[in-house]
């Protein structure tokens, strides 16, 4: 099979607007210069994110029809529940509606005030939890650069230091978000998992798994481990998973549906303390804010993402749109991993200084380029408003995701979105930053924000 060919073929389409130039001006001036504010409907190729944008199956369309509707112990939910314990291994299945309800509810079971998370990086809504229970999220994830296979693992001596340091008596679990959204989407290896494993043994902290991308993870491990080769992507999750005390996932992203989540647990006595915080907050433990016929678009999703040619197909295309965006001129930052392409705006735009927001000077001129929307992950995002009066401790980097939805757009698409990026590089030099006009003040201050260009 062509390594990056679609591993599938269209049955159902919608069609996408193509807004004018005048059109897309107007937008984003009424968007107070905040792309999360432009309605869909004046977006042609929408690169936002992965998350809940999947295209379902034939087979998932028709797993929705023998939805169980029931409000406690449906079909659907029994269905889902047999999916997920054979895919994890752990034997207590809840779900939820989505990634961070699951967040919210075991790590608030997990911390409270002055207890101490630590990651290999946590995502923005895991922090939010961890720092909503009154604790600390620390991030270690390993220095990499382009050569690194493995660039979302964990730093093991940093956790090893941290765990017998004075603050060791604090940390209360250890997370690997496999794979690493907030650092490239790069992969956890096995042998990192192991090793934090046994470091976890010995000072008898948790570890848990963030697996919202544990397919890709488990794709990504298989093609850079070459003693791995020959292992399906189902075996290298599940090994993963074996070395966890449980998880959490957003299946928005990897169950390649729309809408849910899950905690899955091997503690029964915390998976029983995690149930009554459901019935509080999601429902019925057995459905947790989903429609019956969600678990069972959701457990056919959970099947179909471990196919191996899927999986190829998605890391390959990925790394051929890398290739466009690079040929466009845009500084691409390697190793691709599956689910977006980033790009280095700081080094795109140099005279833009980080506190100008040169990665939403990037975001907003490709929109104008061409109705393409992507996400800002530069000072806007991450950096923090620095004491009064001074400008914004910025980011470390000023970063573009192209995030890729599930077998949603073609070849042509992306392609298309390489040639806007184009007209973008030939006028970056003119390009101008821009500044925050009003804010909430909070941790997600993209969501909201209102900008001015700054001329
Ligand atoms: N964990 C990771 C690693 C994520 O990437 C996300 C969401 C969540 C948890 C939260 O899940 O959205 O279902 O509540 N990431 C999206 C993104 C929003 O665009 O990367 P959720």
């Amino acid at each position: 099979m062509p390594a990056f060919m679609e591993p599938f073929r269209i049955k159902a389409v919608e069609p996408i607007p193509f807004p004018s130039a005048g059109e897309r001006e107007a937008a984003l001036a009424d968007a107070g210069y905040n792309i999360f504010r432009i309605p869909a409907r004046l977006i042609t190729i929408d690169l936002l994110t992965d998350s809940g944008t999947s295209a379902m199956s034939a087979a998932q369309w028709s797993a929705l029809f023998s939805g169980d509707e029931s409000y406690a112990g449906a079909r659907s939910y029994e269905r889902f529940e047999q999916v997920v314990r054979e895919l994890t291994g752990y034997p207590e299945v809840i779900p939820v509606h989505q990634g961070r309800a699951a967040e919210r509810i075991l790590l608030h079971q997990l911390l409270g005030d002055g207890d101490i998370s630590v990651s290999n990086t946590h995502f923005d809504s895991t922090r939010a939890s961890v720092e909503a229970a009154g604790a600390a999220a620390v991030d270690l994830p390993v220095e990499h650069d382009e050569t690194t296979p493995f660039g979302g693992d964990i730093d093991v001596d940093r956790l090893r230091e941290l765990l017998s340091g004075p603050a060791g008596a604090r940390v209360r679990c250890v997370v690997l978000t496999i794979t690493n959204n907030a650092n490239g989407g790069q992969p956890v290896s096995v042998g990192n998992a192991s090793i934090v494993r046994r470091i976890c043994d010995e000072h008898d902290v948790p570890l848990l798994l963030d697996a919202s991308r544990f397919a890709e993870n488990a794709y990504l491990v298989l093609n850079r481990s070459p003693g791995l080769a020959d292992s399906s992507p189902a075996e290298i999750a599940r090994a993963i998973f074996g070395l966890a005390d449980g998880c959490w996932a957003s299946l928005k992203k990897d169950g390649v549906a729309n809408i849910g989540g899950l905690i899955a647990l091997h503690d029964a006595a915390l998976a029983r303390r995690c149930r009554a915080k459901v019935i509080e907050t999601e429902g019925f433990p057995t459905y947790g804010g989903l429609a019956g016929r969600d678990l069972d678009a959701l457990a056919q999703g959970l099947v179909e993402v471990t196919d191996v040619d899927y999986l190829r197909y998605r890391a390959e295309s990925a790394r051929w749109f890398a290739d466009e965006l690079e040929r466009a001129g845009l500084p691409v930052v390697r190793p691709t991993g599956c689910h977006a392409v980033y790009v280095d705006a700081g080094a795109l735009l140099p005279h833009i200084p980080p506190h100008q927001l040169p990665a939403t000077a990037l975001v907003n001129e490709l929109y104008l380029a061409g109705a393409v929307r992507t996400t800002e992950l530069g000072t806007l995002v991450f950096g923090r408003p620095g004491p009064s009066g001074s400008p914004d401790i910025p980011a470390p980097r000023e970063l573009v995701r192209f995030a890729l939805p599930r077998r949603v757009y073609t070849a042509n698409h992306l392609r298309y979105v390489a040639e806007s990026a184009e007209r973008v590089v030939a006028k970056a030099a003119d390009l101008c930053g821009y500044r925050i006009a009003e804010q909430d003040g909070g941790a997600m201050r993209q969501f909201t924000a209102s900008l001015l260009p700054v001329e």
